[in-house]
């Protein structure tokens, strides 16, 4: 055998050995295959080393050529099964999952919860349903006749931009209040009724920490015979000990609304401190949760209602910061950012 033909052969071996230890790792469908291989091919007494003795026939000059050769092949295989190493030990992880006890008890996954306004609007709702009180709705586009006008508020009234009022085109705009849906009632209904009506409402106001230029607001609606301000404040009295507490004191302050008459700001002792005076109640010992009134007959004749045969009261409350205040959320912008933190505490 000639010296070129040495070479030529070891180079030949040393190139099937690596055709078939690569072929040999990837078809080696687990570690102890997979080692076996190795020791095959790349151990002390494996193909590989067994090949290079035969550098020792290959002339001197040419040696470092056959050896470069060599050490490619042993690197290409190392690679190679470090890489099935992997390959293996992630094909194996559904086994290992499976190898775990099944019997255990499932971890519940969180699948989402009431946001805390929805828990209160539905309790405000529930409370005053016992009250006879059933839900209506209404649209958050509207026209200014039923945002204002039917509310004894003239479009030229301080009162309709006191708002600050997202208008839309052609006497549309977002409603201010969940007010319209009370002339939305009652232009198709006769009494006696009585609603409530959640829902979103807008105001241009600034976004920070306690107001967004969204936010619910809850509108309540009684009107019937002989309701007087006595069957009002037993009915806001109801509701206040229903909802906070049976120890809960409750406040009428005079107030106005031109849609009632008299109107007052309803006031609970403050549901933190319990009215010696905090923070949340800015010292006062109390908190205000509504606007309310007796409804003024002028929205009555705005509706068709019979002015002199029907009485009624109205009230307005905001549901979110009410949540605030029950669940001690000190930012309002918490609401009504999907923040998971905080929904999740809501089952
Ligand atoms: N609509 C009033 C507001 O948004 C609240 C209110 C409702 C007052 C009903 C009286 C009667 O401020």
């Amino acid at each position: 055998m000639s010296l070129r033909d040495e070479q030529g052969d070891l180079r030949e071996t040393l190139e099937s050995i690596r055709i078939e230890a690569l072929e040999a790792i990837q078809g080696a469908a687990d570690s102890e295959s997979l080692e076996e291989v190795r020791i095959r091919f790349l151990g002390r007494n494996g193909l590989l080393s067994r090949a290079l003795s035969g550098l020792r026939d290959v002339p001197a000059e040419k040696r470092p050529q056959a050896g470069k050769k060599a050490n490619q092949v042993k690197q290409t295989l190392e690679t190679a099964l470090e890489r099935r190493v992997d390959e293996l030990a992630a094909l194996s992880k559904p086994a290992q999952t499976a190898g775990s006890d099944l019997t255990l008890p499932g971890r519940r996954q969180w699948r989402g919860g009431v946001h805390p306004v929805t828990l209160v609007i539905d309790e405000i709702c529930e409370i005053f349903g016992e009250l006879g009180f059933t839900r209506a709705a209404g649209p958050e586009v509207e026209t200014d006749w039923h945002n204002f006008t039917a509310l004894n508020i003239p479009l030229d009234h301080p009162a309709a931009d006191m708002h600050d009022t997202f208008y839309l085109d052609d006497g549309l705009l977002l409603r201010t209040h969940t007010s319209p849906v009370q002339a939305r009632v009652m232009m198709e209904h006769e009494p006696p009724v009585r609603i409530l009506a959640p829902g979103m409402v807008f105001r241009r106001d600034p976004y920070d920490a306690s107001h967004a230029p969204a936010f619910e607001q809850v509108e309540g609606l009684a009107v019937d015979e002989g309701i007087d301000f006595i069957e009002f404040r037993a009915a806001i009295d109801y509701f206040v000990h229903r909802f906070f507490g049976p120890s809960t004191r409750t406040r009428f302050r005079p107030s106005y609304f031109p849609f009632t008459e008299p109107s007052a700001e309803v006031d609970v002792s403050c549901i933190i401190c319990e009215g010696s005076g905090c923070a949340a109640c800015k010292r006062t010992g109390w908190i205000e949760i509504m606007g309310s009134g007796m409804v003024n007959p002028a929205v009555f004749e705005a509706v068709g209602y019979d002015s002199e045969r029907y009485t009624g009261y109205a009230f307005g409350m905001g549901p979110a910061r009410i949540a605030m205040l029950r669940y001690r959320i000190p930012d309002i912008r918490l609401l009504y950012e999907a923040d998971v933190g905080l929904l999740e505490q809501f089952a």
